[in-house]
């Protein structure tokens, strides 16, 4: 009994002088003591960010033979090589809790994993592309810059990075749709359709309202997340909107107002069910995007292979010599 009694003390105290340091703004690293809730909180945020990076790579990859021109090609490719990368940054800052790149990895092909839903709509014109650069990577930006604030020290430095690049994707997608809007009248209108389709996906990615975000209040106490989703969707939609009204488009909802007394837009309410439900099922485009992950994984195996007996070979070369 009194075993038991010294273990919760200890616990309690630890427990204690982590949100001292928390309250305090201290940075966590991998080696510092902290709670079991808050590694399994980082793991499940961080690697469900990493499984979004990777699993975006497909709705804009399948456009780069399709590309309208050269120029649009190379920066389609570099646009989707760079969320490539995010998503290795993203996995090795959730190794450092403890999480291996293969139960992750396994997780997601495995369908026991969750991605942003903004993935799982397909790409059905080029002016998509252009939108999902502007309004979804415009979201990435605005909450990930949010979170280079996080409490903890390995996923803050690889947000650092991974916002830079984004903010340069949001400028390269509003950049397509400035030239799709101004063009002839077909292309307008396909700007106008992409708005149209990727308005209601692009706020469904700051997560379900407040009042419904089970993971929250813990988070939001131990400055995982710094600001609530429906903080970071306002200061989305109040920044985009004019974006939209400075090229001619309208934004693809009936309640949009400004409001005087706010100093902000009011807008319709995601969809709540919509969301839980797509980011349960994977939605429309879901059993396509994890079947080409894994033909992608299956595919890479050789790579994987040769690299790894290379690494090998150098390694036994590199004992030789010394
Ligand atoms: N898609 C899929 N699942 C979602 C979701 C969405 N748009 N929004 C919320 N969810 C899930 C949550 O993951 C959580 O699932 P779980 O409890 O089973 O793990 C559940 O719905 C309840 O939501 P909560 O609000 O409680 O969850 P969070 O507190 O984690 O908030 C979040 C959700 C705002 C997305 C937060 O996790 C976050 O800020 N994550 C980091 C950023 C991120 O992952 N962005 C994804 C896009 S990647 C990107 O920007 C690439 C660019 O190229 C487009």
């Amino acid at each position: 009994m009194e075993n038991t009694h010294t273990v919760d003390h200890e616990e309690a105290s630890r427990l204690a002088e982590f949100e001292r340091r928390i309250d305090n703004g201290d940075i966590i690293e991998p080696n510092d003591w902290m709670p079991a809730e808050y590694r399994r909180l980082l793991i499940r945020q961080i690697s469900q960010h990493a499984h979004s990076e990777v699993i975006g790579m497909l709705p804009e990859g399948n456009w780069i033979s399709r590309a309208p021109s050269l120029r649009r090609k190379l920066g389609l490719l570099a646009k989707v090589q760079d969320e490539g990368g995010h998503g290795l940054y993203l996995y090795a800052a959730a190794e450092t809790l403890g999480a291996t790149r293969d139960d992750m990895v396994a997780a997601l092909l495995e369908g026991r994993a969750k991605y942003s839903t903004l993935m799982t709509y397909p790409t059905v014109t080029w002016a998509d592309v252009g939108a999902v650069g502007w309004l979804g990577d415009g979201a990435g930006v605005i909450n990930q810059t949010s979170l280079l604030r996080t409490s903890y020290g390995p996923y803050a430095r690889a947000l650092a990075r991974i916002c830079m690049e984004e903010s340069f994707h949001q400028r390269q997608g509003y950049e397509i749709m400035c030239a799709m809007a101004d063009g002839g009248g077909e292309q307008r209108r396909m700007a106008q359709g992409a708005l149209d389709r990727w308005w209601a996906p692009a706020l469904m990615m700051f997560g379900p309202p407040d009042d419904a975000s089970p993971n929250s209040s813990l988070s939001m106490r131990w400055r995982i997340k710094r600001e609530s989703n429906d903080t970071l969707r306002q200061r989305f939609v109040d920044a985009t909107v004019p974006q939209a009204e400075a090229i001619g488009l309208r934004v693809p909802d009936p309640q949009l107002r400004w409001n005087e007394d706010k100093g902000g837009y009011d807008f319709t309410p995601i969809d709540t069910d919509e969301l839980l439900r797509v980011a349960k099922t994977g939605g429309m485009a879901g059993l396509d995007r994890l079947t080409a992950r894994r033909a992608a994984v299956e595919e890479g195996a050789w790579v994987r292979r040769a690299m790894l007996t290379h690494a090998r070979k150098q390694r036994l070369a590199a004992g030789e010599a010394a």
